[in-house]
């Protein structure tokens, strides 16, 4: 021992309790979006009623609930995907580091560009697989044709696909599996380099082996992001995600540490979707 005397670790006096602790993993990992009383109109249809919660960084928040009840009008608040849709209308903050996101003098490029989206159907372009992972990096700008090797190399291996396809980057993007083809569309996101991604039932046309990997691949991404996933798949919830927002008919019913609101849910409603009653 080196003649050292050895310091003792002074334990806590204090038990913590699970409730405890699940209270320090709530206030204690940062919020990267802070969501402050939205409510969402699509015409006249009030679709996100008061939603408000604070989505922390680096863990994966799943949202959840039955088909229509709003999470994906929820998840595009975050990067301002909804604009692009005519006759809506929103009321509430969004804010990102602190900052809103809904700001006029925000620039909704420079802020898809830090949210990035994966969605449910994989949307290669039809072009290479290289070009389709240098895609957006040329949108903004970055023209040194070495870094652009590098990132997109950086980004499949990210993504868990440079193994498979490293010796046919030439190749057509649609020659891939629907699985490959996912992962491409991550690695496409993560080349510009964003903070947060954002994924709408990202696996839900994939077949159990590629939802695997792509659950892999998002417990290895939290690590640098912050991970919002709409999920229809309770199990998937369960596996993946460390926070849940559990929303029926545009309200927030429960939100939480996913490990609690799935062996305690607080409210009937979250009890009874999640043991399949309804959805
Ligand atoms: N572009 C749109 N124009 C008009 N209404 C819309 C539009 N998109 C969604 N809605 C309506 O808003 C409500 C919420 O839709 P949203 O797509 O957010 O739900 P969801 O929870 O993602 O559903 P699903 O699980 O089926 O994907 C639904 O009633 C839907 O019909
Ligand atoms: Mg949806």
């Amino acid at each position: 021992m080196n003649g050292q005397k050895e310091t003792s670790i002074k334990l806590p006096k204090t038990k913590i309790t699970s409730g405890k602790l699940d209270a320090l993993m709530l206030t204690e990992t940062p919020t990267k979006i802070t969501v402050k009383k939205i409510n969402f109109y699509y015409g006249k249809q009030h679709v996100l009623k008061d939603i408000s919660i604070n989505i922390r960084g680096q863990k994966v928040t799943a949202l959840i609930g039955p088909s229509g009840c709003g999470k994906s009008t929820l998840l595009r608040t975050f990067n301002r995907m909804n604009d692009l849709i005519p006759h809506v209308r929103m009321e509430g903050e969004v804010l990102i580091d602190d900052r809103n996101i809904y700001h006029k003098e925000t620039d909704v490029v420079e802020l898809r560009r830090k949210v990035g989206m994966v969605f449910q159907k994989s949307t290669p372009f039809p072009k290479s697989i290289y070009d389709n992972v240098a895609y957006g990096l040329k949108i903004i700008g970055v023209k040194d044709k070495n870094l652009v090797n590098q990132i997109v190399e950086k980004s499949l291996h990210r993504a868990a696909l440079w193994d498979e396809v490293k010796d046919n980057l030439g190749k057509s993007a649609m020659a891939l599996s629907g699985g490959q083809q996912q992962r491409l569309c991550i690695a496409r996101a993560l080349a510009v380099g964003p903070e947060v991604l954002l994924m709408d039932e990202p696996c839900s046309a994939l077949d159990p082996g590629a939802t695997a990997k792509v659950e892999e691949l998002i417990f290895e991404l939290k690590n640098d992001y912050t991970i919002a996933i709409v999920t229809h798949n309770m199990q998937q919830a369960a596996r993946v995600s460390d926070f849940t927002v559990f929303l029926y008919l545009g309200e927030l019913v429960e939100f939480g540490s996913t490990d609690k609101m799935f062996t305690v849910p607080k409210d009937k409603r979250t009890e009874e979707y999640l043991t399949g009653k309804f959805g």
